[in-house]
């Protein structure tokens, strides 16, 4: 209520104060950051249709509140790490070097790599502390994709260390202002530390934190002016928490999602996106100069209460004083996506917890990491796969190498409208999805639980997709 008064009566002031000016909201927001912009990495290549960057993953320190300082792990010592900006069909070349104390990789999450590139312990010996490796490869496909750790995910990815690559089409929709916002959370001690033991609630779960992050920043605020189209292109990096986005007044145009734009975009109040996922918006802002409007993270039941939760807020925006600007439509559609054919199921997927030796697992028929039964498929195949969500928790169940989409839930077919590719999709509890891949690549590639915490306690497994080589 009294949240509702004073942002109401900010409100008013601002729209009093600052008719006709441009900046709105200096003083009322002393202390709060503007969302930041992602850093793009430079560009070190003179060949057209290349982009050749040098990632060094490496120690710093990031002041995420108030208070002591964290020590993060970082890509070229920012969180999130460097913006790898560019367009369907060119080169990326990475110049990798670790200087942390620790093995890692760089898996390229949702992008279309050589199995070679994917960065996964199965297909690539970890990059040792002081080592290098070089990553090479074609971007296939227009979209948001990232990038993260893929040893010790659990504990690298929550210590800061992601980023994202941008691809962009050649039908990209119009619109006034591009943003992208990767969201994640953080549990800051009061010695500005990140837990280092995994505690039960963080092992049921997956990590979570007070703190939310958009680009890095807690709480922050971000202007946008009346009339204007802003698309907004968002990923959930943070291990466990699932981000269920409202923002009063406004109706999210989903235009897009993991594998790119879809092809009947579709109107919804609550954007739900578990960890790994994208998602693409748009939207017209209103209101007068001044207006704020709080992007608020709604509870959402994924198990074990969490639909108790209290919302959090994520970020204020705040209409700037700027003339408003007319005329702005949302697109309609985009080019078809070819639907994936549905058949009989060729491969049995069913996800369940259980306690080995009174340790929490998490299982896929019935076994752990690296048990799970291998699975063998020959390339160009496409595979109906089944995934089945025995336990009382919801699982984002992520698919490297290829696309799939999600045919039937619980034999219900997809709508038209969310026909889509995707690379990560919420298998709700006590549920079965039938998705569609078709299998190119030759190599081997994982499948896993996006809950890093689920992945790394056993609910993880392997494709091969034969020859492999
Ligand atoms: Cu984003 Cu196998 O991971
Ligand atoms: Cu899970």
């Amino acid at each position: 209520m009294r949240r509702t008064f004073c942002a109401l009566a900010l409100a008013l002031t601002l729209a009093l104060v600052c008719a006709g000016c441009s900046s709105t909201g200096a003083e009322a927001d002393a202390g709060a950051v503007e969302v930041p912009e992602l850093v793009r990495a430079p560009n070190e290549s003179t060949q057209p249709n290349q982009l050749e960057v040098s990632l060094e993953a490496r120690e710093a320190r990031k002041s995420y509140i108030s208070g002591p300082s964290t020590a993060v792990w970082t890509y070229n010592g920012t969180v999130p790490g460097p913006l790898l900006d560019a367009k369907q069909g060119d080169e990326l070349v990475v110049h990798f070097h670790n200087s942390l104390p620790e093995e890692t990789t760089i898996h390229w999450h949702g992008v279309r790599v050589p199995a070679a590139m994917d960065g996964t312990p199965r297909m690539q010996d970890p990059v040792p502390p002081n080592g290098t490796f070089e990553y090479r490869f074609t971007l296939k496909d227009p979209g948001l994709f990232w990038f993260h750790p893929h040893v010790r995910s659990d504990e690298q990815v929550e210590k800061g260390l992601y980023g994202v690559v941008r691809v962009g089409g050649s039908d990209e929709p119009t619109s006034d202002r591009e943003s992208i916002l990767v969201l994640d959370d953080v549990n800051v001690m009061p010695d500005g530390s990140l837990p280092t033991y995994l505690d039960d609630e963080s092992k049921m779960l997956g990590r979570q934190g007070k703190t939310l992050l958009v680009n890095g920043a807690a709480s922050p605020i971000l202007h946008w002016r009346a009339g204007s189209l802003d698309r907004f292109r968002i990923v959930n990096v943070a291990n466990g928490r699932f981000f269920n986005l409202s923002l009063p007044g406004y109706t999210w145009r989903v235009i897009g999602t993991d594998g790119g734009l879809i092809p009947e975009p579709y109107d919804t109040e609550r954007l739900l996106i578990s960890p790994g996922e994208r998602y693409d918006v748009l939207l017209v802002v209103h209101g007068e100069p001044g207006t704020r409007v709080t992007l608020v993270n709604e509870p959402y039941e994924r198990g074990h209460d969490t639909g108790k939760e209290d919302p959090m807020p994520v970020a204020d925006f705040i209409v700037t004083g700027e003339a408003p600007l007319s005329g702005r439509v949302l697109p309609q559609g985009f080019p078809k996506l070819e639907r994936l054919q549905d058949g009989t199921v060729d491969q049995r997927l069913v996800l369940n917890e259980d306690l080995h030796n009174g340790e929490l697992v998490f299982t896929i028929n019935d076994a752990t990491f690296p048990d799970v039964p291998l699975i063998d498929v020959p390339a160009g195949s496409m595979q109906r796969i089944e995934v089945q969500n025995d336990s009382k928790m919801d699982h984002p169940f992520h698919l490297h190498g290829t696309f799939f989409q999600v045919l039937t839930t619980n034999g219900e077919a997809t709508a038209p409208e969310r026909l889509a590719n995707k690379d990560t999709v919420i298998v709700p509890q006590m549920s079965t999805l039938k998705l569609a891949a078709r299998f190119d690549e030759p190599g081997g590639w994982m499948y896993h639980c996006h809950i890093l915490e689920h992945a790394e306690g056993g609910m993880m497994g392997e494709i091969d997709v034969a020859p492999l080589r």
